[in-house]
């Protein structure tokens, strides 16, 4: 897979590229680069943003500046990309990330995730190079980086071997395999501690039984119901 992701502060994704899982995934032949907006902007003096017509607080990036930038990378005119490439742009508003999303954008050959900044992004950025608009929920954070690491992370993690051999996305909270519900809770030892006995079924070796007790506890979280 091969990620693009724009962005005015490229060493926000230090820490990020050096997670265990972003490391195999890159090892592995996903190509994750960053894309600095101010690099292309037309504009004098790196600017990238602007004041909002009709006014208000914040600054806005402007569409000429990530059009520059969006055509520097694929030498192509965007409008066109998005019909061929997932573009996604991150806003508070757009469309809320879950597992089947994740899932869906994990099978992409290729993505470009546009983060904004400020007040975020002119809207003609939105409704003209982009195919999606994507929410990682409903709150406002300062700028898109953090948003576009959590969309790299989820997609990332799933990419086959990203995980290491012992560990598998498949069986996991609000996967297919759990019925969309959250994952059944885990223990490890000791078995007690301060009289807190681990559930007996998770001790017996009974495969069966305890993957019974497992979707058990599974479908109850879901339901909000308590187990004892
Ligand atoms: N940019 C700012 N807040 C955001 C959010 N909640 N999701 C995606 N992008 C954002």
């Amino acid at each position: 897979m091969e990620v693009d992701v724009f962005t005015l502060f490229p060493d926000a994704f230090g820490w990020f590229e050096r997670q265990r899982h972003v490391v195999n995934a890159v090892a592995l032949g996903t190509r994750l680069e960053y894309l600095n907006y101010r690099n292309h902007t037309p504009l004098s003096a790196g600017q990238v943003d602007d004041t909002p017509f009709g006014g208000g607080a914040g600054m806005v990036l402007r569409v000429d500046v990530v059009e520059a930038a969006l055509r520097a990378r694929y030498g192509r005119d965007p409008v066109e990309l998005r019909g061929d490439r997932r573009v996604i742009a991150l806003t508070p508003g757009g469309r809320l990330l879950d597992d089947a999303l994740v899932d869906e954008l994990a099978r992409e050959p290729a993505l470009t995730v546009l983060s904004g900044r400020y007040e975020g992004f002119d809207q003609r950025i939105v409704e003209h190079f982009a195919s999606d608009e994507l929410s990682i929920g409903r709150y406002v954070l300062a700028g898109g980086e953090i948003p576009a690491m959590v969309v790299c992370d989820a997609v990332l993690r799933k990419l086959p071997g990203a995980l290491g051999d012992e560990r598998s996305p498949v069986e996991e909270s609000f996967s297919s395999a759990l019925e969309g519900a959250p994952e059944y809770p885990h223990y490890t030892r000791p078995a007690e501690y301060r009289g807190w006995r681990v559930p007996e079924v998770l001790l017996s070796g009974h495969h069966a039984r305890i993957r019974a007790w497992r979707l058990e506890q599974s479908r109850a979280r879901a339901e909000g119901r308590s187990l004892p």
